[in-house]
């Protein structure tokens, strides 16, 4: 369950802020495509699944590298590798949906089923995973590892060091999170710009 407010007792908590982020984008993309009406461009609703997709793929490549990978043999963090691989195919389904539907200038009533149905199904497997994830392994992160260390992981999670704009995280998250938690993340990032950078 997402923790109501969210509380920066230690770094890794920071793992909210983008949890919440991730599910707001999903309720966005959802209520886009529920709220279809026949005849509208699908350019809106794919702009907004693009965000989506790239969020949650930099999330979860990052997480398998530098958190899950660190929890050795963990069976809840195996799961959670397990789990980002089936997000992918899940997201990969959606992607289907919209290439089907290419040269296509208007939505279909049948294209809305399909594009609802595939969407609806990544938000279900994103919650179930997000949640399992705050329950079972955050807290092993909590007592394995130091502050450091949790800073250094929520550094890899938030700033990208291989993309011309390091912060597109960070400015993804701003515009899916209620202002007090836009707060809480610009303040934890003057804190991420204190933990090295890797491999430098
Ligand atoms: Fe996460």
């Amino acid at each position: 369950m997402a923790q109501e407010t969210v509380r920066l007792e230690c770094p890794i908590d920071a793992m909210f802020l983008i949890h919440n982020a991730l599910r707001a984008q999903a309720a966005k993309v959802e209520e886009l495509v529920r709220c279809f009406q026949t005849g509208d461009s699908l350019q809106m609703v794919r702009l907004d699944f693009v965000n989506w997709a790239a969020a949650l793929m930099f999330h979860a490549e990052q997480e398998d590298q530098n958190m899950m990978r660190l929890l050795d043999g963990y069976g809840p963090a195996v799961d959670g590798v397990r789990e980002h691989a089936e997000l992918e195919v899940k997201l990969e389904e959606v992607v289907t949906v919209f290439s089907d539907e290419i040269g296509e200038t208007q939505v279909i009533a049948r294209t809305q089923r399909h594009l609802y149905g595939a969407v609806v199904a990544l938000r279900i497997a994103q919650d179930d995973h997000l949640e399992s994830e705050e329950a079972f392994v955050l807290p092993e992160v909590r007592e394995r590892f130091d502050e450091i260390k949790q800073l250094e992981m929520m550094r890899c999670l938030l700033i990208d060091d291989q993309a011309a704009d390091r912060r597109w995280v960070l400015e993804w998250m701003a515009a899916m999170l209620p202002s007090g938690e836009c707060q809480l993340l610009a303040g934890f990032e003057r804190k991420c710009a204190t933990v090295a950078v890797p491999g430098r």
